[in-house]
């Protein structure tokens, strides 16, 4: 059978993964891992591996990975300096009351380069994930620093390699604008235990009908530069999932294009 070269790379991946899964080899670097302590156990090591064929296959190709690659990867090294006004103009404040309400075993899909990490002081147990390599070391290398308790696991939002209910809170912080919303929310609930707690901090489609028909205008730019969405319905998304949201707070992003700024932050509950 004749395969696109993109097939054929997907194909070699995978195999390549089934191949350290098998022999249960070290995790290589970019590979998918953990960082923190306690995370060297067999189970562990073959979950995520395993987690990493899927995600492959799951895919249908590693042009997924790629053509998204390229994006995060020139963006990785800059995005704590483009995110800094931001951060100082009061979205490091609202990270931090935001996460104040995360306890007990904490997921957070999305991290970044670690903007939220250093406020998970209640946190029983944190697992970070990250689909993107060039990110993804800047998580694992903040973490070091600032959350040696965290793991970070290479995984996209829409397919996380974890048991059903196995979390008390996850945390998503401008994700779910770029993420794939139905399937990543279907997999939040399905990983938070019944009543656990969905933290959210998302830029979201204006009320106001005259910002929303330009954010409809500018969406192109936004998905080019960003690779996000910047008129989505996140909260009805976040309901339309199962979640009751019981609390949110409309807010703007300070210091971002205007189309971009309209904010919300708050809780939902897993039914
Ligand atoms: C705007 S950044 C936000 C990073 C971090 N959550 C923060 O608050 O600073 C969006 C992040 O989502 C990640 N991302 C992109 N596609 C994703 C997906 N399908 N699932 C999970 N994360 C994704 C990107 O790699 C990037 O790290």
């Amino acid at each position: 059978m004749l395969l696109h070269p993109r097939q054929r790379h997907a194909e070699r991946l995978g195999e390549l993964a089934d191949r350290r899964t098998a022999r249960a080899e070290p995790l290589e670097d970019g590979a998918p891992g953990r960082v923190g302590e306690g995370c060297e156990s067999q189970v562990d090591r073959g979950m995520i591996l395993n987690h990493w064929v899927h995600y492959n296959r799951a895919q249908g190709s590693a042009a997924y990975a790629r053509r998204v690659s390229l994006r995060w990867t020139l963006i990785a090294p800059v995005y704590d300096r483009f995110m800094h006004k931001t951060e100082e103009g009061g979205v490091r404040e609202l990270r931090r009351a935001l996460l104040a309400d995360a306890t007990g075993r904490v997921l957070e899909i999305g991290g970044g380069t670690g903007l939220n990490l250093r406020f998970y002081d209640g946190a029983e147990s944190l697992v970070v994930t990250e689909p993107e390599p060039a990110m993804l070391r800047r998580l694992q290398a903040k973490a070091r620093e600032q959350a040696q308790q965290a793991e970070v696991v290479q995984a996209p939002a829409e397919d996380l390699p974890f048991e059903d209910a196995s979390f008390d809170v996850v945390v998503s912080t401008l994700v779910l604008c770029g993420a794939d919303q139905t399937r990543s929310l279907g997999e939040v609930r399905r990983v938070l235990r019944p009543g656990g707690r969905l933290l959210f901090l998302e830029h979201v489609r204006s009320e106001d009908p005259d910002l929303a028909r330009f954010q409809d205008r500018m969406n192109w730019l936004n998905r080019l530069v960003v690779g996000c969405e910047c008129n989505r319905q996140t909260l009805a998304a976040i309901e339309g999932a199962g979640f009751t949201v019981s609390r949110v707070e409309h807010t703007t992003l300070p210091e971002a294009p205007k189309f971009t700024r309209p904010l919300i932050v708050g809780a939902a509950v897993s039914p």
